[in-house]
């Protein structure tokens, strides 16, 4: 098995501009018991990148489970985000500061403006963010369902640099525009829903591919995503899909698969809300 052979090391875990290409989602991981533990299994197996939020209600459970695992903080990398409602300047620096309360750490290394809604104001949101960045409360900012010409602006608003922009990616919503502008500006991409919450499982051509490999739908995607130079943060809470999805870092596809995934011509978006810039 690849973890136990050794095969997944912190030398061996892909990176992408310092980030880690797989970490732990926690969305819906409330309860704080069980994320805690989450968090603490999948640091203590190998993941070296965990990503919450200040909407998700877990910051402390996240910042728990980073305490109990027996893994160094500057080997983890941890991204929070700044919810809509707090967007405005001020209350970027407040709620940041509160989050890193709640996490039980000094800084993150990735925060990101969790959509461009409500009260995000670029040059006014940004500023807070960049400020951050100067007195090293964050390592880097980022963005979330930025749309193309909304990420451009950002870019050229922000004094810190913008890491990445995370929005949904997976086999039923492939987003190449997205990935092309992002790529143009040396921006990161980080998928999140990357298992279509549970959906690929469904999917005939993946299906197919996880049969031939003798592996399971999720580590598909997630290799699919890999191959495409995206980061995946899977949201898992047993010890069980923990693993299967790391263990995606072993997976490699073929042209064949690849070609078989990049034609699969269905969509599916799992995540809408009406304050969503595309609506
Ligand atoms: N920026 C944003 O606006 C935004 C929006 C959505 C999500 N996110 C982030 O992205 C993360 C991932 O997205 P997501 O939670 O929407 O969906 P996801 O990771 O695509 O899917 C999670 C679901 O798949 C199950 N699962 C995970 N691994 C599995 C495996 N190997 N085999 C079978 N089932 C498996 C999980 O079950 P168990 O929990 O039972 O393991 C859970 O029900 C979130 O947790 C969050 O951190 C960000």
């Amino acid at each position: 098995m690849a973890i136990e052979d050794g095969s997944i090391t912190p030398e061996t875990y892909p990176t992408a501009n310092g980030m880690p290409m797989l970490g732990l989602g926690t969305w819906q991981n409330t309860d704080a018991e069980q994320c805690a533990e989450s968090v603490r299994t999948a640091l203590e197996m190998g993941y070296r990148h965990i990503d919450t939020a200040q909407a998700y209600d877990n910051e402390e459970a996240v910042g728990e489970g980073i305490a109990r695992a027996d893994v160094d903080r500057e080997d983890i990398f941890l991204a929070t985000k700044i919810w809509i409602s707090n967007l405005a300047s001020d209350d970027v620096l407040e709620t940041a500061r509160a989050s890193l309360d709640r996490l039980g750490v000094d800084s993150v290394d990735l925060l990101y403006v969790h959509w461009p809604a409500r009260t995000y104001d670029p040059e006014d949101t940004l500023a807070a963010f960049s400020e951050l960045y100067e007195e090293g409360r964050i390592e880097n900012v980022g963005v979330s369902n930025f749309l193309p010409e909304q990420l451009e602006e950002a870019i050229e608003i922000c004094d810190a640099p913008i890491l990445a922009n995370q929005v949904e990616l997976h086999p039923m919503l492939q987003q190449p525009a997205l990935r092309e502008a992002c790529q143009d500006h040396d921006v990161e991409v980080v998928a999140y829903s990357p298992i279509a919450r549970g959906e690929v499982f469904d999917q005939p051509a993946i299906q197919e591919i996880a049969d031939k490999h003798g592996t399971s739908e999720a580590q598909v995607s997630l290799a699919w995503l890999r191959e495409k130079g995206v980061t995946a943060i899977p949201k898992a809470t047993g010890e069980a899909h923990i693993r299967d999805n790391l263990e995606s870092l072993t997976l490699e596809l073929d042209q064949d698969d690849i070609d078989a995934i990049d034609s699969i011509g269905e969509t599916n978006r799992k995540v809408d809300p009406d304050f969503a810039p595309w609506n």
